[in-house]
C-alpha cells in the first residue's frame, strides 16, 4: 500500500509510522510526505528517513481553490493508495476528496464528533469532560468529519494542562494510527 502523509507541524505521529515501517511492524510504503508550509519538523523527519518530501505552501497561493488544485496535483503525482492527514491543519476541497475518493484518512485528538477543529484538546479540557481520546476517520471536506474507523479513550486528570493531556493522547494516537494503517494495508492485500 503506497501512502502519502500530509503534515503541518512536528510530525510525531508521522514518526511513529516511519518507525513502524522501519521495524517491519507495518507493511506500507511511505511514498512521500507533504506539508502546507516549508520548514516544518515533520519534513525534517521525513528527509532524515530518506522519504521524498514536497511543500504546497498555502501562503504562496492567492486563493484556496488554487492551493487545493496544486495540492491535489502534487499528491496525485505519487499515485497513493491512501492519503493520511496526520496533523495536517488545512481543510481540503471537495475536488481533493473526489480525487482521492475513499482513500483519505485523518487523525484527530478527541472523540469525534466531539471537539473537532484545531483545538480539540483545549476544547475538551475547557468543557470539563472527564474522558476524551483520539479518532482515526475517513476524511471528507468538512472539519474533522467523515466515517469513524477507530477510536480510543483517554481519561482526563484534574491536574491536566493542554500540553500534558495532548502528550498522553498522542501516545495513544500514534499506536491507533499505526494499527489502523496495518488493518487497512492487510485489507488492501486480501
Ligand atoms: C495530532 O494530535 C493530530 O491529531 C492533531 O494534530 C496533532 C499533530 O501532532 N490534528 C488535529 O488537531 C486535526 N484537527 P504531530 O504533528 O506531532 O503528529
Amino acid at each position: 500500500m503506497r501512502i502519502v502523509v500530509l503534515v503541518s507541524g512536528t510530525g510525531s505521529n508521522l514518526q511513529a509510522v516511519i518507525d513502524a515501517v522501519k521495524e517491519r511492524e507495518l507493511d506500507v510504503e511511505i511514498t512521500a510526505v507533504g506539508a502546507d508550509r516549508p520548514g516544518t519538523y515533520g519534513l525534517e523527519r521525513s528527509a532524515a528517513a530518506g522519504i521524498p518530501t514536497f511543500v504546497v505552501d498555502f501562503k504562496a497561493y492567492t486563493n484556496r481553490a488554487e492551493w487545493n488544485a496544486a495540492l491535489t496535483e502534487a499528491v496525485a503525482a505519487f499515485e497513493p493508495d491512501l492519503v493520511v492527514s496526520s496533523g495536517f491543519m488545512r481543510i481540503v476541497s471537495p475536488e481533493f476528496i473526489n480525487a482521492f475518493n475513499g482513500k483519505y484518512i485523518n487523525t484527530h485528538p478527541a472523540l469525534l464528533p466531539a471537539f473537532p477543529g484545531a483545538h480539540g484538546v483545549r476544547d475538551a479540557l475547557d468543557y470539563g469532560v472527564k474522558v476524551t481520546g483520539c479518532t482515526v476517520h475517513w476524511a471528507d471536506a468538512g472539519v474533522d468529519t467523515g466515517p469513524i474507523i477507530a477510536q480510543e479513550a483517554v481519561a482526563i486528570e484534574d491536574s491536566d494542562t493542554e500540553e500534558s493531556l495532548h502528550e498522553r493522547i498522542k501516545a495513544v494516537e500514534r499506536r491507533l494510527l499505526v494499527s489502523t494503517l496495518a488493518s487497512l494495508a492487510a485489507a488492501s492485500h486480501s
